[in-house]
């Protein structure tokens, strides 16, 4: 039986006990700056009731000065001055904002990709995410040769050892009944709601146009959400070798090999494919203005896209890849690739605007000794770059240290519109009674600074090594644990849950009646008479 039927018949309770039972046996993880729950119970009392007092309290809809009282997991009130007993922990916000857990739509943990794997599994990885203040991430299910369910139980198995909430993606990489039939099972029993498509990865993950058609409508009569890699992967393939052949081996090949126009071709063509069918589509990692400006001219012209950038897009430029030490160049190596400077400025700006909506990192993980497959040969180089712990304070910094946006949409583009995108808004993505209590204190006033020193990844290098700002996530609550605080992670491997998320979100809403109308439009067949035959 999988996890998923097992999660289905078993009251809860059961469930957690089951979990950690199983859990209890795995390799313990020793990690700087960690603490496994065993030697301090005192603090994660998991009956946790605990008062966030005074803090700013920030919703994408509204922002206000209160209280918020958590209890077994889940928000019970927010307002001013609420009175407590004893047995309460109180947590000081005076000053601060109180907002909800980032929301991370875009991971790989534990990934088979390249000839090798991700370095961070979904212990790691989690960690690394609450300690920066994520309490939520989508990963992506890849099928095993083609087969979702097999690739859906391979996740479930790793995913054993979570320590935060998490959900799932699913990649599509072939086209046949038996996929088709499979969807339909991941979207009705097993809680997926979106299907990733890559245009790109010639040869291992891409697919052509005549599946994407069949994947977008399959998507649209599930009610899921079809997300795609949007590059050129044949131009892709022939730029390798052009670059390859000229002499250039080293990770600035990868940059020159495949520019930003093979990224907006391949946008284009998707939001095209999407509009014939009358489907909404999610772009994941839009990492150029030529992309940018695809989805813009398709949400102007009342075309359900949404754009996601990433961390590494918005944040930092190419010339990484042109440094002399490859150890260096190389951990700047990630598809579609990070563009010249300028291309950041100008999707920060769409993110300030609404043209691009939420912030992904593609939080791809792979250390100096498995970059270094690709020395002599850029496309050998595994494609990755972190980003699970520094996006919430890198988008700070970026986006409202800078002055760009406010509090409110900075809640929004890294928690809300998420949960709102994949359906499960507000349990998760808001700080409303009722909802998980998966929330951060940040600190305005305090800074932060990142190295692979004190990173929580298990990767040697870090793709931010250096940057500071202000704005610190002070303290992370997960599932109404305080999991984070004073430097100090506290978590418990098999204590995430698995979030099923349920098909039709609002990007579907009315799409039926725009079907209708334009049947309606076609004012065919036309009866004609006086045939002569
Ligand atoms: C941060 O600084 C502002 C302005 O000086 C102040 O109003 C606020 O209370 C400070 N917050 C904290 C947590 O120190
Ligand atoms: C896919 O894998 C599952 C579980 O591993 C197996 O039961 C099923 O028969 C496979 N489907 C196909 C079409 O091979
Ligand atoms: C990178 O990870 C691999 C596999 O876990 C390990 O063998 C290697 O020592 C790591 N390299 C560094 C520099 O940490
Ligand atoms: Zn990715």
């Amino acid at each position: 039986m999988s996890m998923a039927s097992l999660l289905r018949i078993i009251p809860s309770p059961l469930i957690l006990l089951l979990i950690s039972i199983t859990i209890s046996a795995s390799e313990s993880h020793p990690m700087q700056g960690i603490c496994s729950v065993e030697c301090d119970t005192e603090l994660t009392s998991s009956s946790g009731k605990i008062l966030i007092k005074q803090g700013t309290v920030v919703n994408a809809h509204h922002k206000v000065l209160a209280d918020v009282y958590i209890e077994d997991g889940i928000i019970v009130s927010v307002r001013p001055n609420i009175a407590v007993g004893d047995d309460v922990k109180v947590i000081d916000a005076t000053g601060k904002y109180v907002m909800p857990g980032g929301i991370d739509p875009h991971t790989h943990l534990e990934m088979d990709f390249m000839g090798t794997g991700t370095i961070d599994d979904f212990y790691t990885g989690q960690a690394a995410a609450l300690a920066g203040g994520t309490t939520m991430h989508i990963d992506f299910v890849i099928p095993i040769n083609g087969n979702l369910s097999a690739g859906f139980a391979s996740y479930v198995h790793k995913a054993k050892k979570s320590v935060m909430d998490y959900g799932f993606h699913m990649a599509i990489t072939k086209w046949d009944e038996a996929v088709s039939k499979e969807m339909e099972l991941m979207v009705k029993e097993n809680g997926i709601n979106s299907f990733k498509f890559f245009m790109a990865y010639k040869g291992a993950l891409m697919i052509n146009d005549e599946l994407l058609l069949h994947g977008l409508e399959k998507c649209k009569s599930l009610g899921a959400l079809a997300m795609v890699h949007a590059e050129n992967g044949d131009a892709v393939a022939e730029g390798q070798k052009r670059i390859f052949d000229l002499g250039i081996t080293g990770p600035e090949g990868h940059a020159l090999s495949r520019p930003p126009v093979l990224e907006g071709e391949a946008t284009a063509r998707a939001i095209r494919l999407a509009s014939f069918i009358n489907a909404p589509l999610y772009v994941v990692h839009v990492m150029s203005i030529d992309a940018m400006e695809e989805i813009a001219k398709a949400r102007k012209s009342g075309q359900r896209v949404i754009g996601e950038p990433v961390v590494s897009g918005l944040t930092l430029d190419e010339s990484g890849l042109w440094d002399s030490d490859f150890t260096t160049a190389a951990k700047y190596v990630m598809s579609p690739p990070i563009r010249r400077t300028g291309h950041d400025k100008a999707l920060q700006d769409a993110l300030a605007t609404g043209i691009l909506q939420l912030v992904g990192t593609d939080h791809c993980t792979f250390n100096s000794t498995q970059k270094a497959f690709g020395y002599g040969d850029f496309r050998k180089i595994p494609n990755g770059v972190n980003g699970i712990e520094e996006r919430m304070h890198l988008v700070w910094e970026t986006m409202v240290e800078s002055g760009k946006i406010s509090v409110t949409d900075y809640v929004r583009i890294t928690s809300t519109e998420c949960a709102k995108i994949f359906n499960i808004y507000p349990r998760k993505g808001a700080i409303l009674e009722g909802s998980d209590a998966d929330i951060i204190v940040l600190n305005p006033n305090a800074s932060f600074r990142i190295s692979a020193i004190s990173h929580h990844s298990r990767s040697d290098t870090n793709v931010y090594e250096g940057k500071t700002g202000k704005g610190k996530v002070e303290v992370t609550i997960s599932g109404g644990r305080v999991v984070w605080e004073e430097g100090n992670l506290k978590i418990t491997s098999g204590s995430g849950k698995y979030i099923k998320m349920p098909p039709f979100s609002y990007l579907f809403d009315g799409i039926d009646k725009a079907d209708a109308a334009y049947l309606a439009s076609l004012r065919s067949p036309v009866h004609r008479t006086g045939a002569a035959y």
